[in-house]
């Protein structure tokens, strides 16, 4: 074996009788989870982890991201409102400027801290709306430098509305011939909903007709009668697309009529869409027109998962027009997240875990994701001793393993205390 990591706690359990499990790693693959992989071992080993007793997970996954807009934050201006459409604008303005070099150099940029924080897969729109395709090109180039340590999968994504913006299903086919992977939409900014409608049809048969995954903006509004996932689920449906199509944010969920509610997450479920909320994002951008009471505007998160839904959390910004905070952390949107839920249950915590892990991971159809023999030797070792504690202390990556290899550390969280009588450190951890 190459690689091994010892005492490792699992974020879903051990084999009976064991607190802790040995991870062997040889040539790129997870070989061994055992409760004891022999000590010999440690000696043809390029290197041995000792976990102690801390959480080891499969890397985090964000699922929704804008990897060509990201750490802009300031180009040409800041957003001085902070709403959705000042964002929208300001990157209308940024768009002429753009230059693949700087977009290349920021999107590698955001990939070293991702690194750094466990997140090993993104998948990130890419804004088709300009006839240049500059940003195509730029993270299709992108994507091809941190292949050998970050899976990054793009999106097609027409920000101004394929049907409303004028070439945009040109350029749309242009990139997916180019290599881009997945068919965006936002239909809720076609002119109306009817052409909303009709861009879903288009993009859905689209995808269909190529054998490609879908994943829309879909209703990131405050509008309780903005149903663009309606129709996403039924043309899924219609098409035989389950299992292969998400809808972003659906925000409008928030607001919508609990009857109506209640025919159309079923109708989710049987069509096999997945959802994706982006708390830090939905927090800050919904309910902008409200005064008091001001609605949080994320999407139905525990009722999905309820009704057998795959959710997951996204990131959508960092340092960009729309969002000037951020830095990679999977956990602080897990974080976020929670709180918005109102998801502080014990099992609802781990379901958070989970909504930057494993159900990304099932979005975005990751082959050999998770920590099991056969799986692909990506991890990373966690600062904390369960998932709760993890996203309670949105805790340290003290090792986070690529393709087989360490690719960052990172030191425990500690301060020292010069306080007469009291402990000469903390750890922030719950000690008894
Ligand atoms: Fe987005």
């Amino acid at each position: 074996m190459d690689l091994i990591v010892r005492r490792a706690v699992l974020a879903h359990g051990h084999p009976a009788g064991h607190a802790t499990v040995d991870i062997g790693i040889e040539s790129g693959r997870i070989v061994a989870v055992e409760p004891h992989i022999d000590t010999q071992a440690d000696a043809q080993a390029r290197e041995v982890i000792d976990a102690g007793g801390m959480l080891v997970s499969a890397p985090f996954v964000d699922a929704h991201f804008h990897m060509d807009a990201t750490l802009s934050y300031g180009l040409p201006r800041v957003n001085a409102s902070g709403t959705l459409l000042e964002g929208i604008a300001l990157w209308g303005e940024l768009k002429p400027h753009l230059t693949q070099e700087a977009l290349v150099e920021r999107a590698l940029q955001y990939c070293d801290w991702a690194v750094a924080r466990g997140l090993l897969a993104i998948r990130s729109h890419v804004d088709v709306c300009d006839e240049r395709l500059l940003a195509v090109e730029a993270l299709l180039e992108v994507k091809r430098r941190v292949a050998p340590y970050l899976d990054l999968q793009l999106v097609a994504f027409p920000q101004d509305g394929v049907l409303r913006s004028p070439g945009a299903f040109d350029n749309l086919k242009r990139a997916i011939a180019m290599g881009v992977d997945v068919v965006g939409g936002i239909p809720h900014f076609e002119r109306t909903m009817a052409d909303g409608a009709e861009s879903v049809r288009l993009l859905c048969e689209f995808a269909a007709e190529k054998g490609l995954r879908v994943d829309m903006h879909c209703d990131e509004s405050d509008d309780p009668l903005s149903r663009h996932i309606e129709t996403l689920a039924a043309q899924t449906h219609r098409l035989g697309l389950h299992g292969r199509v998400t809808g972003s944010h659906l925000t409008s969920m928030h607001s919508m009529d609990n009857y109506y509610v209640s025919k159309l997450i079923p109708l989710i479920r049987e069509s096999g869409v997945s959802a994706i909320a982006n708390p830090l994002i939905n927090i800050t951008l919904q309910g902008r027109a409200d005064t008091y009471p001001k609605r949080r505007g994320m999407t139905r998160v525990p009722e999905l998962m309820a009704a057998g839904v795959t959710v997951a959390f996204g990131h959508d910004c960092v340092m960009d027009p729309w969002y000037s905070f951020g830095s990679g952390d999977m956990l602080e949107v897990a974080h976020m997240g929670l709180h918005v839920a109102q998801m502080t249950g014990v099992d609802a915590t781990r379901a958070c875990f989970d909504a930057v892990t494993v159900n990304p991971a099932q979005i975005l159809g990751l082959e050999g994701y998770g920590i099991a023999p056969g799986c692909a030797a990506n991890l990373v070792v966690l600062d904390a001793r369960d998932p709760i504690e993890a996203i309670r202390l949105r805790a340290a990556r003290l090792a986070v393993v690529s393709r087989g290899r360490v690719v960052s550390r990172q030191p425990p969280q500690r301060a020292s205390l010069t306080l007469d009588g009291r402990p000469g450190s903390v750890d922030f951890k719950l000690h008894r």
